[in-house]
């Protein structure tokens, strides 16, 4: 099995490359110069990277200044984009400068956000530290912040000059996001790549492999919808079951946690809707359940769970749509679902 790879990217206004394999961060200032990004760098990560990584970033790159912002889903706000700017004039950045993204999903957001309105964009990089970011938020060009009333609300498009997937950094990460993380990667496998539907494949030692298959699963749909005009809703799988019960928790069931539960309700609303064999739910449950991924909840009610799914900003014309499987590796959008088959889903996940 290769243990390093180049995936190709075309976006709308240039090509990147993505880089995946263990130990791409000793190239990082080799892969500066290959892609001509020979302007200032700055590093922006965050309080709990900066403790594990910044003197080995130090030692790659001594020049560029390492700036920190606060960790958590609460700090990818307006204000610390403020920060940021105000950070980027005192280390002297201008339009020759880049922005080199070290962390999670949330970082990368953020830093992202920064990059692309920063003297109306400059230069970024991405270099994705979490599973999630590494498969999911740092492919397809959409950075951003959330607002007290939405997350995400607040946005770009801004493709990176390149990305970074040194699988080395993910030693560090803690399990229950590593666990985020094989959410978003098993889902790729629901729609697409069945390879991704054998939970052993899910060892840390064998990370390059599934990483690089969920990113290319990404990348070609991001290719084909780089406005997120139509098939990219698919990636949208176990995420409108998945939004509402993170939402109805108060945030206390984590995204990854909450797609994989979603999963499993699409999977079993795909069989009310009689459009998939009634084996399907099982299948998807005992993989979720294997992974060691939730099933089911409890506490909350079945109908403030279909409530909070009118208030998702994924509504197609203010109508709940659903990515329902027909078969393994092969979804389908589905608006227009009678509210008690959606409870009823609701009511046999309840613990
Ligand atoms: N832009 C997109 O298309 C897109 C897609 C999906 C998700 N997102 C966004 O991504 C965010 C979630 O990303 P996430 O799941 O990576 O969460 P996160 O960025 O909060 O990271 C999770 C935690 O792990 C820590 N961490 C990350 N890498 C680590 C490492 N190597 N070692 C030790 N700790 C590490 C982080 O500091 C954080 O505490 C959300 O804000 C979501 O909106 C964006
Ligand atoms: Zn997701």
């Amino acid at each position: 099995m290769p243990q390093s790879q180049i995936i190709p990217v075309r976006a709308p206004n240039a090509d990147y490359p993505i880089y995946v394999g263990a130990g791409w961060l000793d190239a990082l200032p080799d892969l500066l110069v290959q892609r001509q990004l020979t302007g200032k760098v700055a590093i922006v990560t965050n309080t709990t990277l900066a403790p594990l990584y910044a003197e080995s970033l130090n030692k790659r790159l001594p020049d560029a200044p390492i700036l920190t912002v606060p960790d958590g889903e609460q700090f990818k706000t307006l204000d610390t984009v403020r920060s940021l700017y105000d950070a980027f004039i005192d280390a002297g950045l201008d339009r020759k400068s880049v922005i080199l993204a070290f962390g999670g999903g949330v970082l990368g957001d953020m830093a992202g956000f920064a990059a692309a309105t920063y003297l109306r964009g400059i230069s970024f990089v991405q270099i994705p530290t979490s599973l999630l970011a590494m498969v999911d938020s740092s492919v397809g060009g959409k950075v951003g912040v959330d607002l007290p009333q939405g997350k995400n609300l607040i946005g770009a498009f801004k493709q990176p000059e390149m990305v970074i997937v040194d699988t080395d950094v993910l030693q560090t990460l803690p399990d229950i996001e590593w666990r985020c993380g094989i959410a978003e990667v098993v889902k790729a496998g629901f729609l697409r790549d069945l390879s991704l539907l054998d939970a052993r494949i899910y060892r840390r030692d064998n990370a390059v492999e599934f990483i690089s298959k969920a990113i290319r699963f990404k990348v070609d749909v991001v290719q084909e919808d780089p406005y997120e005009n139509g098939l990219r809703a698919i990636l949208n799988l176990g995420h409108t079951f998945g939004h509402a019960l993170e939402a109805v928790s108060k945030f206390q069931w984590k995204h990854g946690e909450a797609v994989a539960w979603g999963i499993v309700a699409a999977a079993r609303l795909s069989q009310v809707q009689g459009l998939c064999d009634p084996d399907l739910p099982y299948r998807v449950e005992s993989l979720i359940k294997s992974l060691g991924l939730p099933t089911r909840y409890k506490s909350y009610k079945p109908a403030d769970i279909r409530a909070a799914m009118n208030t998702d900003k994924k509504r197609a014309g203010g109508r709940v749509r659903f990515v329902l499987l027909r078969a393994l590796g092969d979804p389908v959008l589905v608006a227009d679902v009678p509210d008690q088959r959606v409870i009823s889903v609701l009511e046999s996940l309840r613990e």
